[in-house]
């Protein structure tokens, strides 16, 4: 099968790419064609989450999706969130929080958390663990990334 034309937005501008193999999935895509390397691959298996990025507003595992299959579609990555130098709340709670180690887990949890207070602005604290349930931290820190995704829904409801 040749390659195609693929045309995506991501983080608000549009990309025409003239040569993605049918196989190649949007998490190398954006990684490697884009540089935008804050999408991270772990376990390239669909089994940890920390390559979820918002297709068309829904969380997705970037490793598990082909390019082509995303054509014409909005891709929000961790690098669109924040406005200028200003981080986005949700990222500023998970740094005041300290909802992070290692750090690799993250952009994982920071898309899935938008994407969960995009819906429900005041979710439950068993909500919250609930949609973060596909994510996988390996260095445990769970309850703190729980505190940051409900300080991310303070901050973004007009709170501290
Ligand atoms: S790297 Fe995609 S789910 Fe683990
Ligand atoms: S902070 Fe290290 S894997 Fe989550």
């Amino acid at each position: 099968m040749s390659n195609k034309l693929l045309t995506l937005i991501v983080n608000g501008d549009t990309h025409k790419f003239f040569d993605v193999p049918h196989h190649e999935t949007l998490a190398d895509l954006l990684r490697d064609r884009l540089q935008l390397t804050g999408t991270k691959i772990a376990c390239d298996e669909g089994a940890c989450g920390s390559c979820t990025v918002l297709v068309d507003n829904v969380p997705t595992l970037s490793c598990m999706t082909l390019a082509h299959t995303v054509e014409g579609k909005k891709v929000l990555t961790i690098e669109g969130l924040k406005n200028g130098n200003e981080l986005h709340p949700i990222q500023e709670a998970f740094a005041e929080e300290r909802g992070f180690a290692c750090g690799y887990c993250t952009p994982g949890f920071v898309m899935t958390t938008k994407a969960l207070l995009d819906k429900e602005p005041n979710p439950s604290d068993e909500t919250i663990k609930e949609a973060l349930a596909g994510n996988i931290c390996r260095c445990a820190v769970y309850e703190h990334i729980v505190d940051a995704a409900r300080a991310s829904a303070e901050k973004l409801n007009g709170g501290e």
